[in-house]
């Protein structure tokens, strides 16, 4: 049985039933100014060659994140709209990033998604790294300093992508992702638009705590592996210890044993 196969059965026995709570609908704010403003600005530059879901890029790769994007559709729309997702691994370097931002971008390309990636790595964050943009501020300081949402929050122009940076890096996150203005944060950008998608880019489970504290927030958990990466047992551990939250699936990424290096796979 390949790794692959493996990691997927331990995922399905670990899988668990029981439904994310629902968070409460918070009303859309009356002032106009809102998140609006955020879509109507010149593209950014796409520079970074592994963000091969952006128009025209590598063709096996693109294909792939856009099959990815199919998959998550359908896997979240159902009675309820699961939007807030997060992404996570068993370790680091895995590809969670790039999963991330690839799987935004694919979504938010498409005519009716809008589409908001929070950075809440904020032990290392580099969303703003594979964007090429240097944000002032970002999660942390809506975190820690009062800053509001609408002032981190950055347009992109590419589809209807915003991104809500991780801001300063933090050294100890946990706290401030377990806070209440975490809490608030999530529930306001999945609630203000009813056809968005909230993705979250995360440390990885095993080191760190901050993937379960957010796991505990969101709707469903979309796992990355690395071919090459943990072994069984570590994706296990991972998964075992993200237990309580709906697993999405898992993304293969980086997988030579489908075809050349750097093709992505998904499989439920
Ligand atoms: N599918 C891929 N093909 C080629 N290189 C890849 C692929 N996925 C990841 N990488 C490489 O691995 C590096 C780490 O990727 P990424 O930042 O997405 O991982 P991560 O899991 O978010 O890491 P961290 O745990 O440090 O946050 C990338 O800079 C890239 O060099
Ligand atoms: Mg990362």
């Amino acid at each position: 049985m390949s790794r692959l196969q493996k990691a997927i059965q331990v995922a399905a026995k670990l899988r668990v039933e029981e439904e994310v709570r629902p968070v409460a609908a918070v009303p859309r704010p009356a002032a106009p100014g809102g998140l609006e403003r955020l879509l109507e600005v010149d593209p950014l530059p796409v520079t970074h060659p592994l963000l091969a879901a952006w128009n025209g890029r590598e063709e096996a790769a693109g294909e792939a994140y856009r099959k990815l994007r199919s998959l998550v559709v359908k896997l979240t729309r159902g009675n309820e709209f699961r939007n807030l997702l997060m992404v996570t691994s068993s370790l680091a370097a895995e590809g969670k990033s790039l999963t991330t931002l690839n799987l935004a971008l694919a979504l938010a390309q498409e005519y009716d998604h809008s589409v908001v990636l929070v950075d809440a790595d904020l032990r290392k964050p580099s969303i703003h790294h594979y964007l090429g943009i240097t944000p002032e501020v970002g999660l942390s300081h809506c975190l820690k300093d009062g800053v509001t949402l609408d002032r981190a929050l950055i347009k992109t122009g590419l589809g209807k992508l915003v991104v809500l940076p991780a801001g300063e890096a933090v050294a100890d996150p946990v706290e401030l992702l377990a806070s209440g203005r975490m809490r608030e944060i999530l529930r306001e950008l999945k609630n203000r638009y009813p056809d968005r998608y909230v993705l979250i880019d995360t440390p990885p489970v095993l080191p760190f705590a901050d993937a379960q504290v957010l796991s505990g927030l969101v709707d469903a958990v979309l796992f990355v592996v690395r071919e090459g990466g943990p072994k069984p047992e570590e994706v296990q551990e991972a998964l075992a210890s993200l237990k309580g939250a709906r697993l999405l699936g898992a993304v293969y990424n980086d997988a030579e044993s489908f075809g050349q290096r750097g093709r992505y796979y998904y499989q439920r």
